[in-house]
């Protein structure tokens, strides 16, 4: 069997920042706002009021203190509380194919490669902006690829979920070098007037080169020693947004056509879930955790993170051994264990074990090891 490689990692997000207290101001502001306007029928108990948000509890509840937005200005604003992005004409590049391009040039450069080498493209994230053409071959065009490119979704597993698809392609000799990137635009499908979920998102882009060691020309390659997958259905995170919307007018604005939990419930399944299928992930693959250098943990909460590694290691994790980067970028969906990937491997040794895992809507969980070449 072909080594496959993962020779190149980027991530972007936009430089617009909202910490904890503009977010909640605004939100507080547009609570008040409710209250008043609805005082009377609220009197009545024609209507509940609207509770107010605290940065204190998004602190303890998530570990999150700051999310990069594409549009801060419209978000904040008590009146819009949604990224306003205008649509472009079909002549111009889209914008979540603008976001892939430039995360895809910085992983190619990072693994040496010139994009006309590459001939897969994989657009995997949590939401497509459109229908078709497939975005990855918008971005395949942009960037000069050559082969095939094609979109999937599999939402916070999504970056996880390429990267085998990548990597098979590679391994079966279907690509000779794959091209993974996750444009993850989760502002556009947060309902800022939500109090329980609010703060979660941020927008963010990751892209991974994979190739064999026949076409490396990387200093910094990891081999992909192993990928494991699973889905279990459940409703408990899940967004109705669809072409089937416009089909049923009375509620093709209604809000499950945005992001929706029940948190409380995903914390409590997939905690134990996700803790479980890393640990036979890693025994399938003869390794103790204690072989493990670092955990590349999904980026959805920090306690969850806590919880998974003390179960994993029987002990709790500092953050060399399972980063976090929600304090920064929030929950990016599938980008999030990238992102603490690519920022925190620059230490690692030749012969040194990774593990990236992602877990979320579906449910879906993924585990991938990387050992440092
Ligand atoms: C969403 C999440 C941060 C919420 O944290 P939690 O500790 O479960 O909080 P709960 O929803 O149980 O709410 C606890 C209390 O805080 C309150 N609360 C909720 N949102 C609040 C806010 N923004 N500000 C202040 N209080 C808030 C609730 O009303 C509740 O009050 P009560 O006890 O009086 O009823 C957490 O459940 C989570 O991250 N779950 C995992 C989600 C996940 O991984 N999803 C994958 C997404 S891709």
């Amino acid at each position: 069997m072909q080594k496959v490689l993962l020779t190149g990692s980027s991530f972007t997000a936009p430089k617009d920042v909202i910490n904890n207290e503009e977010l909640v101001r605004s939100f507080n502001t547009y609570v008040q706002e409710f209250n008043r306007l609805n005082a009377e029928a609220i009197v009545e108990g024609k209507l509940e009021a609207l509770k107010e948000s605290s940065v204190e509890f998004i602190e303890k509840a998530s570990g999150i203190k700051n999310r990069h937005v594409i549009d801060k200005k419209s978000i904040l604003d008590p009146n819009i509380m949604q990224p306003i992005l205008p649509e472009r004409t079909n002549d111009q590049i889209s914008l979540q194919a603008e976001m892939a391009v430039e995360a895809g040039k910085l992983a190619l450069a990072r693994a040496n490669k010139k994009p006309e080498e590459v001939d897969v493209v994989i657009l995997s994230c949590s939401n497509f902006q459109r229908a078709y053409p497939a975005v990855s071959i918008e971005v395949q065009a942009a960037l000069g690829c050559k082969g095939f490119a094609y979109d999937m979704n599999v939402a916070c597993s999504s970056a996880t979920f390429g990267l085998q698809a990548g990597a098979d392609a590679v391994r079966s000799g279907s690509g000779k070098v794959a091209l993974v990137i996750n444009p993850e635009i989760t502002s556009a499908h947060l309902n800022f007037r939500d109090r329980d979920s609010h703060f979660i998102f941020g927008d963010a882009c990751t892209a991974v080169v994979l190739e064999t060691e026949k076409t490396c020309q990387s200093s910094d390659a990891f081999e992909i020693l192993s990928t494991k997958l699973l889905t279990q259905f459940s409703n408990n995170i899940r967004n109705n947004f669809g072409f089937l919307n416009r089909t049923s007018p009375t509620t093709a604005n209604s809000l499950d056509k945005l992001f929706m939990q029940q948190g409380r419930q995903v914390f409590k399944e997939v905690t134990p879930m996700a803790a479980k299928f890393i640990l036979e992930h890693l025994s399938e693959n003869h390794l103790n955790p204690t072989d493990i250098r670092r955990f590349w943990l999904h980026q959805a909460n920090l306690n969850m993170n806590q919880l998974i590694a003390q179960k994993i290691l029987g002990k709790n994790a500092d953050p060399d051994l399972a980063p976090t980067i929600l304090d920064e970028y929030a929950n990016t969906a599938s980008a999030g264990s990238l992102i603490a990937f690519v920022q925190y491997h620059q230490d690692f040794k030749s012969g040194d074990i990774g593990l990236l895992s992602s877990f979320g809507a579906g449910y879906s969980i993924g585990s991938i090891l990387l050992k440092k070449l």
